[in-house]
């Protein structure tokens, strides 16, 4: 069943009834001021950090889900009804209910009884501000006398303080109202030099700011006293709970339409010309006031979304292709090109399963996502990758995420996961690979962001992989440390105390625990560090030193880390084997499988090939990959948190979609196209679509998890947008199956795709230059010929043209 359908023409997603299974959102924002938004207007906002910084308020735990939000009211003055265009929260029987998500913004549109309301959604580049731009048309044969009402409830910036800090909170609140603008400056008057403003493009029949009058006593948002009385109490908040809500009178003759534009925004003034006149505690507001009068024009307005438009052609211009599946054409082209942007900006930090008050920038997310970023915003993942950097340790281990308004690391959420390290390496050699850069290696990086401590970049990768090679096991393998990848893979931690969370509990000291998984990614990434050295001078270890490495842990891994038919996925703080035959649940996992095939582990003797069949025998569902088999049907002290999920959920055998590319990319290092492709297309949202009420999720966004085959539900997703999954399947269908892929010498050519695939074109822009490619297939195979503007080449890497030359046409012949 479906709820919408796919518009790929204007790159939306058209959501045809408000109630959807869970709230179907959309992100405004791609700089510095974020909002999230659902199919019916709910969602909240923020500055840079959805901590530090929120805008406005959301309620944990709502009823429903997506409650507080960005609200117009109608009310029909001739009968007094009223309604909500976008359905929430008064969830009115609309007509024509439409919701279109695009890429930065979103169009909710209805009619009521004759009266049509369509409002757009969006945040102007370069500006801190959203933009509602709502416009009313009368179908009605008469004319009609309407009012408007906005309304928003402010949060009083530190969203975990205002959720919790009552007794403090419910006194702070301070507002103004200057020439039809609502000023939010709670503590502005002491430490914060930042307020929010609530503007409108029409006089004023009234406002709100302080909510309990607005909404009237033991009244909810779905029907607010001002509106229903038709009247605003021009309320001014002091204390309690400060909202903006703006009252406008519309005559609408028949036929007529009328256009209202409102503003949210976030504005900082210089600290010594904070108030207006100096000495007093009214908020300087001439710095602010160009701003709004700029976007309260209908003209800047258009414009301002026309650039955000071209924004977005630009980014995903870098990579376009036209392959034989409207499923893979609609994700790569559009949609998984965009949620890679999204959780390039975001990491875990704010959606609707992630509450923007706990995870910041993750260490190990943030290397990861910025895998499916690099090619649109090289200079912004530059920048990522030296913010990440700063926050290593001089032992070459690393803070587990960081705050990002201060960027510093820390450790609320845990730390000594022994693996995050390694993925900076993998970032770094993306980013060379796309870039051809490579003076990053030479930039000074702080060590904990400790001025001083400043080594080059290339230095931090040395200290990255030194740290693994510096905690050995007993099998020679990776120490686990809190855990790997799996966060939830809590080998030394033995946790027997209800509310203490896994993640920051004591770890026992002097583990032995050891992870197969932390090899095969040491492996890839020692094998990239040998390549990276090659063109480095100042070097402390030869990339000999990387290669030999690289060659031991792999064998160690073949002696050890090997259980027959598949990887082995670790030993725990007993030595005991874990994701084995032997084991009493848990036989066989799904990381180990992708990582060391991706880092060449077991290629040449069969092992690999052996270890993929197991995971399509063992693992693989209708659904996806599970993670693993047989699930955990109850609590191993040993294991921690893995064993802690019920069965089928999350890390104990869900699918958790993130691995999936892993092994797509496995199988496609193989050869094995058909494979690949299949496991591809067995998470691909769009080819979801049909099943939404089983997939619950939107159908355009992947999601973290998907309910494994031990779940009574099945098929289920949860925690869709802010995932890993985003940017690897971005990495494995582009670079592995399209086989479009960046390397250190120039753009390689080696698609292994499906063997019922005429072949497929793309256009991908690399290095300044872009390629037009035609891939044609010829045979069964995966045997590349390149022809490269008329002239046939060596091998499958592109030669950089000469300077100068802009475009390139690429004939590939697959065999
Ligand atoms: C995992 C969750 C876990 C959480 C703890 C996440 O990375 O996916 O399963 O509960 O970390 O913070
Ligand atoms: C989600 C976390 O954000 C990620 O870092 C982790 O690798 C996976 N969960 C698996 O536990």
């Amino acid at each position: 069943m479906k709820y919408g359908y796919f518009d790929d023409q204007r790159r939306e997603y058209v959501i045809s009834r408000p109630d959807t299974p869970l709230p179907w959102i959309n992100y405004l924002g791609s700089e510095a001021y974020f909002g999230l938004i659902s199919n019916t207007a709910g969602g909240y906002s923020f500055y840079r950090d959805a901590r530090l910084r929120r805008i406005t308020r959301y309620r944990y735990n709502n009823v429903p889900l997506d409650c507080g939000g960005r609200y117009i009211y109608l009310r029909d003055n001739d009968t007094g009804e009223f309604w909500s265009p976008s359905w929430q929260p008064t969830r009115c029987r609309l007509e024509n209910y439409v919701c279109r998500h695009g890429l930065g913004y979103t169009i909710i549109g209805s009619s009521y009884q004759g009266i049509e309301a369509q409002t757009r959604y969006f945040v102007p580049l370069g500006d801190n501000l959203e933009i509602w731009q709502l416009t009313l048309t009368n179908h009605r044969p008469r004319p009609t006398h309407l009012s408007v009402f906005s309304s928003i409830e402010f949060c009083l910036w530190d969203a975990h303080d205002d959720a919790t800090n009552f007794q403090r909170n419910l006194s702070t609140g301070e507002v103004e109202i200057e020439e039809g603008v609502i000023y939010h400056k709670t503590e502005y008057r002491e430490r914060r030099n930042h307020f929010a403003f609530f503007a409108c493009s029409e006089d004023l029949d009234g406002f709100d700011t302080q909510r309990d009058v607005f909404l009237g006593p033991y009244r909810g948002w779905d029907s607010p006293l001002a509106v229903e009385r038709g009247c605003s109490f021009n309320s001014i908040a002091h204390g309690w709970a400060p909202m903006g809500s703006h009252h406008i009178q519309v005559a609408l003759a028949p036929g007529e339409s009328r256009q209202i534009i409102f503003l949210l925004g976030y504005h900082e003034n210089p600290p010594d010309q904070k108030f207006d006149p100096p000495g007093s505690q009214r908020i300087n507001k001439q710095t602010v006031k160009p701003l709004i009068a700029r976007y309260l024009d209908k003209d800047n307005v258009d414009a301002a979304f026309e650039a955000l438009r071209a924004h977005w052609d630009r980014l995903l211009g870098v990579l376009q292709v036209d392959t034989p599946d409207v499923h893979t054409n609609r994700m790569v082209n559009i949609w998984n090109a965009y949620q890679n942007m999204v959780t390039f900006n975001l990491s875990r930090s704010a959606s609707f399963f992630e509450s923007g008050i706990s995870r910041g920038i993750g260490f190990r997310d943030s290397n990861q996502d910025l895998l499916g970023a690099v090619h649109m915003v090289p200079a912004r993942a530059r920048q990522r990758i030296l913010d990440l950097a700063a926050t290593q340790l001089e032992t070459g281990g690393a803070y587990h995420q960081y705050q990002p308004l201060t960027k510093r690391g820390n450790d609320e959420i845990g730390s000594g996961f022994n693996d995050d390290s390694l993925w900076l390496v993998l970032s770094v050699a993306a980013y060379l690979k796309e870039t051809g850069d490579w003076s990053i290696l030479d930039e000074p990086v702080a060590y904990e962001n400790r001025p001083g401590s400043e080594t080059s970049l290339y230095e931090h990768l040395e200290r990255s992989l030194r740290y693994t090679l510096e905690r050995l096991g007993p099998h020679g393998l990776p120490l686990i440390g809190r855990a790997d990848w799996n966060d939830c893979l809590n080998l030394n931690t033995f946790s027997d105390t209800p509310d203490e969370p896994f993640q920051t509990a004591t770890t026992r000291k002097g583990g032995v625990a050891e992870s197969v998984f932390i090899a095969g990614l040491f492996v890839l990434a020692a094998k990239e560090m040998e390549r990276i050295s090659e063109s480095v001078s100042r070097r402390i270890r030869d990339p000999q030193f990387y290669a030999e490495a690289a060659r031991r842990m792999e064998a160690v891994v073949l002696e050890h880390g090997w259980d027959g038919e598949w990887f082995l996925r670790a030993y725990d703080a007993f030595g005991r084997k874990v994701g084995s035959r032997e084991c009493e649940e848990g036989h066989i996992f799904v990381e180990p499988q992708g990582f060391c095939v991706m880092a060449g582990i077991g290629l040449e003797d069969g092992r690999a090939e052996q270890a993929l069949a197991a995971v399509r025998e063992r693992l693989a569902t209708p659904h996806g990959i599970v993670l693993q088999q047989p699930a955990y049907s109850r609590y191993y002290l040993h294991l921690g948190e893995i064993s802690s999920y019920p069965p089928g959920y999350k890390e104990n055998a869900g699918i958790f979609c993130h691995t999936n590319p892993w092994i797509m990319i496995a199988e496609a290092m193989l050869g094995h196209g058909n494979q690949a492709h299949d496991h591809y297309l067995r998470i691909n949202p769009s080819a979801r679509e049909g099943i939404s009420e089983v997939h619950r999720c939107e159908p355009y966004v992947y999601a973290q998890m998907i309910a494994g085959p031990d779940a009574p539900t099945h098929g289920e997703a949860k925690n869709s947008w802010l995932t890993g999954t985003a940017a690897w399947n971005y990495v494995a269908i582009t670079q592995w199956m399209l086989g479009i892929r960046p390397s250190y010498e120039g753009l390689q050519i080696a698609p292994v795709i499906p063997d019922d695939w005429p072949g497929f074109k793309a256009t991908r822009v690399f290095r300044g230059v872009t390629y037009h490619i035609t891939v044609e297939r010829v045979g069964a195979g995966n045997t590349v010929s390149l022809i490269v503007d008329g002239q046939p080449i060596a091998g499958n890497i592109i030669p950089l043209p000469p300077e100068g030359q802009t475009e390139v046409r690429v004939e590939v012949v697959l065999k």
